[in-house]
């Protein structure tokens, strides 16, 4: 049968408009160089532009030329992403493309945009003999460039540059006009090579640059200074394709450029001192400022050390993201990923998955981060067909592929910060990364490279794994693991340092395990460290149907395929605010670990690898029962990198006031000076002492009081308590309402982890034993012994899984209650249970919250490490965590006392034997349950408090391994008590 003949459908021919379904669709773009502070003229062509769109791409291409009538068009900002702006909608999925997996084809429904911007050159922008550039820093996915209608290239590779030379285009006297036009594709060949793990968003989403280009300037600059630690002396090599002078003031540097000079005495560039050298390079038609930081990167003996020295990276990945821009970042975004990550301990940030806008590189040079910097390459989503057609391994694709390789490394080859180049992610093993790899090491040399997902490790460096699992972690860390099957291959990657280039998914409350996690790179040099997945949530402002701001995820924007809040897996909330996991990462990964040591006294371990303790200032602070009894300096002798120091409980601390309670030394590592990313005073670590206190009491519960329980009518009175005589609820305290006595409770809204996306789901399993839909049936009520005891039976629909529960309430104290509840099952668990615990519902005015125990953040048995014990305050609102999606939050573990108060004071105290944990909310946990969104969850008119004797840790299973053992609840606890009083 013939083909048939194919007819498009407004006019083009398929030929024409496929120019973006080629393996390697790129031409015209000047060959990939660095990115260069130059004093050349520059003219930023961001701003207004003209726009037109298009669900589809074969419209006619009838604007490039000058005198196009755009007048009827609208307005796009540049840069920006134009779904974010009015046209078409933003579409989430993470390993599934949204189109058929037909490569290099992409559907007719193909949503273009049509920029265009007039603008003038000004005077004296070019001399004669001149050129200029356009530079386009990022647009995504493909686009096709005209200026004063003639075609400058075509080009893809979303978030690399691409400069066109257009010099015998441009109008360059001072009335000149000219005109840019740009036709942008969403989809395209390359839409197959940018399959990351976040929101599909197109249009020009970084700067758009007219370049002057001087007769006799410097296109180019490598910077190579090298950094000796034996001799401290730097060796600095500033290469240019032609001549030029190059100083470094305060190094005295006067050399030509190419020639290669020794430095005696430089202090070397690390993520923990940044020190850069400013430097000029200079020809007498240009000049280019360079930062120049000397430092050494080289692999030892399968050991990662830049400078001489192991080091252990606390990284982060970070996607750019703004819930307003998306990708289209701006410079105070930029700068508060940077300050944020380092006022949190963080040294290092994999640029997953592409390399970011170039400032970024900047800020990480200035303020000291480690960087891995990732090309802009996934084809994940051929995994979902067995990689058939895989792009990384098939021939006609290794031209795209090196191009982005070559683009990266060109365009970032002068950041110190930098000290890996990484292939790219999640792209299955293949040829072109081998070609990839040859790529980069022929143009730099000096840094190793790393790509995750080919484990047999053929083209790399480093060996790299994701989400791998602590017992996985353990052995790679000893050598132990299992061997490849390839001998050779096996050799080269037991030689190589490991790194988790992924691990700990920071998805909603979480991660848990991230303690245990840190000990294992800790406890071997092979162990480069790791990077959380992920620095911050994806989320998009929108508004709801009812006109309430929230999160949008996956799905949120009608597509027909998505992949749900996967894309809110961050350490920081979408607007940028620290979330719970930022803070425990900071304290797990603080740079001085202080605890007490066994045989007496603070230890003080230094974590640095390369800085001493001097710029820290040590100080300690007793608290008894949460309250201040003095504070002091804290003498510490200076501890080198690495290494630790056993100091005395100061004396003060030991002989302080007599005052009851719990008595605990904090003890603090601040910086000494002001840093560029945070004041004077910055807390870096701090660590708790519990101090033997003579007059700390033996329980935290009252002693039972002499009150036996009394009959007055339907009632039951025991001291300040009221119960319904026939259900034995708690109906009253003192003047305090209880409007839901407390009962059995064992539910908690699953978190993120615990839907076990890519890990081991506990969720349904909780369901399917109906802990969701507890269902109570009173047995007896009676008094026996001066008690009230009240014995029920829970269950849920469904099933037999039956907990006997006996309530049994007796006075305590002055001018309480206590209740002793103990819980049996009548059959074996099969799972953890999330909690063990009662729940009751007080009046909404009880709306303050003080507290004894972990504070001031949630907490739970596998998370919490940034809060330490003291008394806290909060108000209800402020105890909640604000997930992106509804989940189990705000918990405070290791509670001795909880007071729930109202305006005039009056309330009720709770405390617990031995600890517990609280919750308290404005909401029920089914009602936590059922949301989808933050901004659903609704007062429902009272307070719900959970007090808990056990709790499911956290785990990181919504990617990743779940909740270690000893963090599981996999057993009923002993009978547990409580203690109430009116306040
Ligand atoms: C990894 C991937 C990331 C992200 C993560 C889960 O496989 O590299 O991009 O998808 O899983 O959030």
């Amino acid at each position: 049968m013939p083909a048939e003949s194919v007819v498009p459908p407004s006019g083009a021919s398929p030929a024409e408009t496929s120019w973006f379904e080629q393996y390697f669709p790129n031409t015209g773009a000047r060959e990939p160089r660095s990115w260069l502070r130059s004093s050349a003229p520059e003219l930023s062509l961001n701003g207004q532009w003209r726009f037109r769109y298009s669900t589809r791409a074969d419209q006619p291409e009838d604007f490039p030329a000058p005198d196009f009538d755009d007048a009827a068009w609208d307005h796009l900002e540049v840069p920006a992403h134009w779904q974010l702006n009015g046209y078409g909608k933003p579409a989430y999925t993470n390993v599934q493309y949204p189109f058929p997996v037909d490569p290099p084809f992409v559907p007719d429904e193909n949503p273009t945009g049509d920029y265009r911007l007039t603008f003038t050159v000004p005077a004296g922008f070019l001399a004669a003999g001149d050129r200029a550039l356009l530079r386009f820093d990022g647009v995504d996915s493909a686009y096709r460039v005209w200026l004063n209608g003639t075609e400058l290239g075509r080009a893809t590779g979303s978030r690399l540059a691409s400069e066109f030379d257009v010099t015998s285009l441009l109008t360059a006297s001072s009335d000149g006009v000219n005109t840019v036009a740009v036709r942008v594709h969403q989809w395209s060949s390359a839409s197959y090579l940018e399959d990351q793990d976040m929101w599909w968003l197109s249009g020009i989403f970084r700067d758009v640059t007219l370049l002057a280009r001087p007769s006799g300037g410097i296109d180019d600059v490598f910077v190579h200074a090298d950094y000796d630690h034996r001799s401290g002396q730097g060796t600095l090599r500033v290469e240019c394709p032609g001549d030029g002078w190059l100083t470094v003031p305060e190094l005295g540097v006067e050399a030509a450029a190419n020639e290669s000079t020794e430095i005696a005495g430089v202090e070397a560039w690390t993520a923990e001192n940044p020190r850069l050298y400013d430097a000029e390079l200079r020809t007498a038609a240009e000049t280019v400022s360079l930062r120049i930081g000397f430092r050494t990167v080289a692999i030892v003996d399968g050991v990662f050390t830049v400078n001489g020295a192991p080091i252990k990276l606390r990284g982060v990945n970070r996607h750019e993201v703004n819930p307003d821009r998306g990708r289209s970042v701006t410079e105070s975004d930029m700068l508060a990923d940077v300050l944020l990550m380092k006022q949190h301990n963080i040294n290092a940030v994999r640029t997953s998955h592409y390399p970011p806008h170039p400032r970024f590189l900047e800020l990480c040079d200035e303020h000291g981060l480690w960087v891995v910097d990732e090309c802009d390459l996934e084809t994940h989503g051929f995994f979902l067909n067995d990689w058939r057609a895989n792009p990384t391994d098939d021939a006609r694709w290794e031209e795209a592929l090196v191009d982005r390789m070559r683009r990266m490394v060109q365009r970032d080859k002068n950041h110190p910060s930098i000290i890996m180049w990484s292939l790219g992610n999640e792209s299955g093993p293949g040829r072109n990364l081998t070609a990839m790899a040859a790529a980069a090491r022929e143009i730099d040399g000096s840094r190793p490279l790393h790509y995750e997902h080919d484990w047999s490790v053929p083209d790399v460096d480093v060996y790299s794994r994701m989400y791998a699992p602590h017992d996985e972690v353990a052995q790679i860390a000893t050598g132990t693991e299992p061997p490849l099957p390839d001998a050779v291959a096996d050799r080269r990657r037991r030689a190589m340092p490991f790194v988790q280039c992924e691990y700990a998914h920071a998805m909603g409350n979480g991660p848990g395990g991230l303690l245990e996690y840190q000990q294992l790179f800790e406890s071997s040099d092979r162990c480069l460290g790791g990077f959380v997945w992920e620095w911050i949530d994806h989320g998009l402002r929108q508004l709801d149907s009812d006109g309430r701001e929230r999160w949008g995820y996956g799905g949120d924007f009608d597509e027909p395929l998505h992949d749900g809040n996967f894309v809110a897996d961050g350490l920081i909330f979408p607007d940028r605010t620290p979330s719970p996991g930022l803070l425990d990462y900071a304290a797990v990964i603080a740079p001085v670990l202080i605890e007490a040591d066994p045989a007496g006294g603070i230890r003080l371990t230094n974590r640095y690898d390369f800085a001493d303790t001097s710029g820290l200032t040590f100080d300690w602070i007793l608290e008894a029962g949460g309250v201040e009894l003095r504070r002091g300096a804290l003498s510490v002798p200076v501890i080198t990198a690495r290494g630790s120091a056993v100091v005395a409980i100061p004396e003060e601390a030991v002989t302080a006031d007599r005052i009851d309670g719990e008595r605990w030394l904090t003890v603090r590592a601040r910086l000494a000076a002001a840093s560029t990313f945070a004041d004077a005073g910055h807390e870096v670590a701090f660590g708790q002492v519990q101090v033997p206190a003579d007059s700390v009491p033996d329980a935290i519960l009252p002693p039972p009081a002499d009150v036996l329980p009394v009959r007055v009518g339907s009632q039951i009175v025991i001291g300040p308590a009221v119960f319904d005589a026939r259900t034995g609820s708690l109906l009253r305290i003192g003047s305090l309402a209880v409007l839901e006595s407390p009962r059995l409770d064992l539910w908690r809204a699953p978190t993120d982890n615990d839907r076990g996306e890519h890990g081991q789901p506990v969720e349904p399993v909780w369901r399917a034993m109906g802990l969701d839909r507890l269902m109570h049936r009173i047995v007896s009520v009676s008094v026996s012994g001066g008690s009230l005891v009240v014995r029920s039976r829970v269950g849920a629909a469904r099933t037999d899984l039956l907990f006997d529960v006996q309530y049994t309430w007796t006075a305590s104290g002055e001018a309480g209650v206590a209740l002793e509840v103990a819980v049996s099952a009548n059959q074996e668990l099969t799972a953890p249970l999330p909690r063990v615990g009662v729940r009751l519902r007080l009046p909404r005015s009880v709306d303050e919250v003080g507290w004894f125990g972990r504070g001031p953040g949630e907490s739970y048995p596998d998370t919490g490490y940034a809060n330490r014990i003291g008394q806290f305050a909060a108000t209800v609102d402020g105890l909640q965590t604000p997930y992106v999606y509804p989940q189990e939050n705000g918990a405070r573990s290791e509670t001795r006392w909880v007071s729930l108060t109202a305006d005039d004071d009056r309330g009720i105290v709770i405390s617990g034997e031995p600890t517990f944990s609280f919750t308290a909310r404005r909401w029920s946990s089914e009602q936590l349950d059922h949301a989808t969104h933050e901004a659903e969850l609704h007062d429902e008119d009272a307070i719900f408090v959970t007090l808990d004797a056990a709790e499911q840790g956290i785990g990181t299973a919504s990617c990743g391994p779940g909740v270690l053992p000893q963090y599981q609840l996999r057993a009923l606890p002993e009978p547990f008590r409580f203690a109430f009083s009116a306040v």
